[in-house]
């Protein structure tokens, strides 16, 4: 049987974000985000679903943090809920929000886990939200402001600071198809609150750089590779132009080199956005790292229409499991662009699992589908690509947006009810890859 062995700082970890695991939306002081306001909205979320009470890891970490440490978790990646700490997200701040994080860093630190921060993982203030969010370029100065603010406070300890999450799904998913929040459904603004959240980000990486150079600056994408269905000249070609008229190749090209795709520019004709002098530079000034959200590839046919792979095993999600896609990804987009250290930021499969009568949960279909993921990353580290950790999606059973509580992606169960955590087995095999460092 082959081993895979990883390098030995390799960094494994899980991850969450705030809105999806909190819980607490309205406590100690936090203000109502875009995701408050959406979720309690009728008709946005599954089941009428909201976050507020979630997973209640606001009350409950110091448990989650003693999981991760029984599953050998290197690394932890959260996000920060700006809400939270900046209730209005201008001023002034809340001691109580910055207080939590802080003392979740400080827990974390304590059981040997290293803390990866996301500044923006979708839940932006309402309160700017009402002054016309992410339309509005003020929003990134804002941006910027909260980053000092919590740099300030946490970067003595987390070395990590991923400035924004999917940034493509937050615009689009966001502003185009209204299936998140704010539930806006206008191309126009969907480009420019893109081009606003780039902007952002290069406003924050400059200030996290100014508060400390020690720390690593980067951003997460998320990357769907678009691939052929059988494979014909024809259909490799509709993938490559789907591809290059997309939202990742957007975020690639305008974050590493620093302009914007010229089929996606002349694609978006008079909707696209506006771009002030000066916004490229620092929309695509140096990164220490890049995280990867991977789980699936999108499957096109010689029109270019997105088809169904026959015969493939597709997630309650419905998404494809491909993995040999992962490493087609990475050795590519290492290949085309000039890229820092890579991170696979987020990497899972939601699954309809069952308690079974010993109280466990077993989930093969789980541990198949990470193990097959590891092995490509693995096959795509021996080529060359320079990646130096991988966080699972997600640690915990969370609030999955539109889809609200229907989808478990979890390591660990989550009973919403009672908010009883069991470890499922794909846990187990998890925390015996970390032990090992490799798998089988
Ligand atoms: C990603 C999100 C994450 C989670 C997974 C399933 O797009 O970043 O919050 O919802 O999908």
């Amino acid at each position: 049987m082959t081993i895979y062995r990883f390098p030995s700082n390799f960094l494994w970890g899980a991850a969450t974000a705030s809105y999806q695991i909190e819980g607490a939306w309205n406590q100690d002081g936090k203000g109502e985000s875009i995701w408050d306001r959406f979720s309690h909205t009728p008709g946005k979320v599954t089941h009428g679903d909201t976050g507020d009470v979630a997973c209640d890891h606001y009350h409950r970490y110091p448990e989650d943090i003693a999981l991760m440490r029984q599953l050998g978790l290197k690394a932890y990646r959260f996000s920060i809920a700006w809400p939270r700490v900046i209730p209005n997200g201008v001023a002034p701040l809340n001691p109580a929000g910055l207080d939590f994080y802080d003392s979740l860093v400080d827990r974390l630190l304590a059981a040997n886990i290293q803390p990866f921060a996301t500044l923006y993982h979708w839940d932006l203030p309402q309160a700017l939200e009402d002054k016309g969010g992410w339309q509005n370029r003020d929003t990134a100065h804002y941006f910027a402001d909260y980053t000092a603010v919590m740099v300030k406070r946490l970067g003595d300890r987390v070395k990590h600071w991923a400035t924004f999450n999917e940034p493509g799904v937050a615009a689009f998913a966001g502003n185009l198809w209204g299936e998140h929040a704010p539930g806006i459904k206008d191309i126009k603004m969907a480009l420019q609150a893109a081009h606003n959240i780039l902007v952002a980000h290069g406003l924050s990486v400059q200030t996290i750089r100014s508060l400390d150079s020690q720390l690593q600056a980067g951003i997460v994408l998320n990357l769907w590779p678009h691939e052929a269905a059988t494979g014909s000249p024809a259909e490799i070609a509709a993938a490559e132009k789907s591809w290059q008229e997309g939202g990742d190749v957007l975020f690639l090209d305008t974050l590493f080199l620093g302009h914007y795709p010229v089929a996606g520019w002349q694609a978006s004709g008079a909707n696209h956005p506006q771009v002030a002098p000066g916004d490229m530079a620092l929309i695509s000034q140096k990164l220490d790292f890049m995280g990867i959200n991977y789980y699936s590839r999108v499957l096109v046919d010689a029109s270019g229409e997105r088809v169904r792979a026959e015969g493939a095993e597709y997630t309650e999600m419905n998404w494809e499991v491909h993995a040999p896609a992962l490493y087609r990804l990475l050795t590519r987009i290492s290949r085309e662009y000039r890229l820092p250290p890579l991170y696979i930021t987020e990497n899972g499969a939601a699954f309809q699992d069952t308690l079974s009568a010993d109280g466990k949960i077993h989930d093969p279909r789980r541990e198949s589908y990470l193990r097959e993921h590891f092995i490509q990353a693995h096959q795509a580290i021996q080529n060359g690509v320079d990646l130096r950790g991988y966080f699972v999606w997600s640690l915990l059973d969370n609030f999955e947006w539109g889809h609200g509580f229907t989808k478990r992606f979890g390591l660990i169960r989550v009973d919403y009810e009672t908010q009883k955590r069991t470890l499922k087995d794909s846990a187990e095999w998890y925390a015996g890859v970390i032990r090992e460092n490799a798998v089988e």
